[in-house]
């Protein structure tokens, strides 16, 4: 079988990998990929974006499946027109994915179909944003509508700065059309956990669940990034809660896309924060997530290409997703500044790391006259396994050191709390 993956991040990486494993994977490519994908597969210089060109290289290979990383594609369109040429896609449609391509939309569904998530007003203008704003308490939560890379939240905790998040959005157009319309939402108070499906539009199969550290600094300060690491099992979700979120979001939302005629495929994302009143959604997205896929495949028994297969040929029934009892970890290692602006272009030295249990997972890598250069802000992601989530997480940050280069950041307090929490249930 030929494979095709789209995207350049550690997520891709790790999906990549875990198709290489597969014995029915004979010939892998990504689009663009990066340094590190360069070792498992071949990389193409296409961009994400330019699906038309994607298509046209996935249809002159004869490819048996793609499956696509990232939200631009899919909001794109990209699953649309491979559809259109009959080619074997794993992903949302353009439709589809506007759940999470507009937060408008998405608020709009939530509370159609009644789905839990947090009070929100929607704003077309500066004026609206801040007659809403009036009506809400400190801290307030602002939100573009459209894709901003993580970057179109923020979490006001008074008026100047809400204020001065508007200027930002209206005056300066600092989104551009992403920001046409925004949403001042209730602040959720709780902790955020990744919940996952695959599903065929009608069935569903579950993703073991992870926890992503979202915040750039330790103790979640700083603002919101891709995810600076994440952990599986996410511990802090019990099975009670998971049987809620099925039942209250995950079944209402998959069949509520249906009835809109807009059938999701693919991997549905709900990032959802446990608060005192039960789970609340704070976000749908329609892909996998980064840095949660790096330790969810570390975790899964399956044929992940059997997996892609059966769901893009609307199989679900033969998907059933296997997770090792081991656990996994991830701890992301940056560029200082990011998800500001940061260094690029710097040499990046990996030290022998002599554990068969870790994998570098790389994202903003790339390679120039024989040199591994960062390329962007998230550089490796370095994972782990073992058989508990201390011993993972050890690992991991044994093995962090021995990634260097100028600039190199990461957290150091991944899965810390979850480790506080679990002691803290069995009485330890
Ligand atoms: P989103 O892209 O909507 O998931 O927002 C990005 C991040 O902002 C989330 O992962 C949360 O950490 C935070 N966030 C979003 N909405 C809220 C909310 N209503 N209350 C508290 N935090 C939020
Ligand atoms: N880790 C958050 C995301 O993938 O959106």
């Amino acid at each position: 079988m030929r494979v095709l993956v789209v995207g350049q991040g550690a997520r891709e990486h790790a999906i990549a990998w875990k198709l290489r494993k597969s014995p029915l994977v004979k010939e892998i490519y990504v689009a663009p990929g990066n340094a590190g994908i360069a070792k498992v597969a071949d990389c193409v210089n296409i961009g994400v974006a330019d699906i038309i060109e994607i298509a046209d290289f996935a249809d002159k290979l004869k490819m048996d499946l793609t499956v696509v990383g990232p939200e631009l594609p899919l909001t794109l369109g990209i699953v649309d027109e491979f559809q259109k040429r009959e080619l074997p896609i794993f992903g949302p449609t353009r439709l589809a994915a506007e759940l999470e391509g507009s937060k408008v939309f998405s608020k709009e569904f939530m509370r159609k179909y009644e789905i839990p998530t947090a009070e929100s007003t929607i704003c077309n203008s500066a004026d609206e944003a801040k007659a809403a704003l009036k009506k809400t308490k400190y801290p307030a939560v602002i939100k573009v509508e459209g894709l901003a890379g993580g970057k179109g939240v923020v979490i006001a905790k008074s008026s100047k700065e809400a204020d001065d998040y508007l200027r930002l959005i209206f005056d300066e157009k600092k989104f551009g059309n992403a920001a046409n319309r925004i949403l001042i939402e209730e602040f959720l108070e709780g902790e955020e956990v990744s919940f996952m499906v695959i599903t065929d539009g009608k069935k569903f199969a579950p993703i073991a669940p992870a926890k992503d550290y979202k915040k750039a600094f330790d103790g979640d300060k700083g603002p919101n990034t891709g995810g600076m690491g994440a952990h599986s099992p996410a511990v802090i979700l019990n099975g009670e809660t998971a049987g809620e979120v099925v039942k209250q979001i995950v079944i209402p939302a998959i069949q509520g896309m249906a009835e809109e005629g807009r059938t999701y495929t693919g991997c549905l994302y709900v990032g959802l924060m446990l608060t005192r009143k039960g789970p609340r959604v704070l976000e749908f997205n329609c892909r996998f997530g980064d840095p949660e896929t790096q330790v969810q495949m570390l975790r899964l028994d399956d044929d992940l290409a059997e997996v892609f297969l059966n769901v893009a040929r609307g199989n679900i029934e033969e998907v059933k997703l296997n997770w090792k009892k081991e656990a996994s970890a991830c701890v992301v290692v940056a560029v200082d500044g990011y998800p500001d602006e940061h260094m690029k272009g710097q040499e990046i030295a990996i030290d022998p790391i002599n554990d068969p249990a870790i994998e570098l997972f790389h994202a903003g890598t790339v390679k120039r006259g024989g040199k591994l250069l960062v390329n962007a802000g998230r550089v490796i992601s370095v994972c782990s396994h073992a058989a508990t989530l201390s011993e993972a997480l050890a690992k991991a940050y044994q093995a962090v050191p021995k990634i260097r280069f100028e600039g190199a950041r990461y957290r150091r307090d991944i899965g810390y709390r979850a480790l506080e929490q679990r002691k803290q249930a069995v009485g330890e």
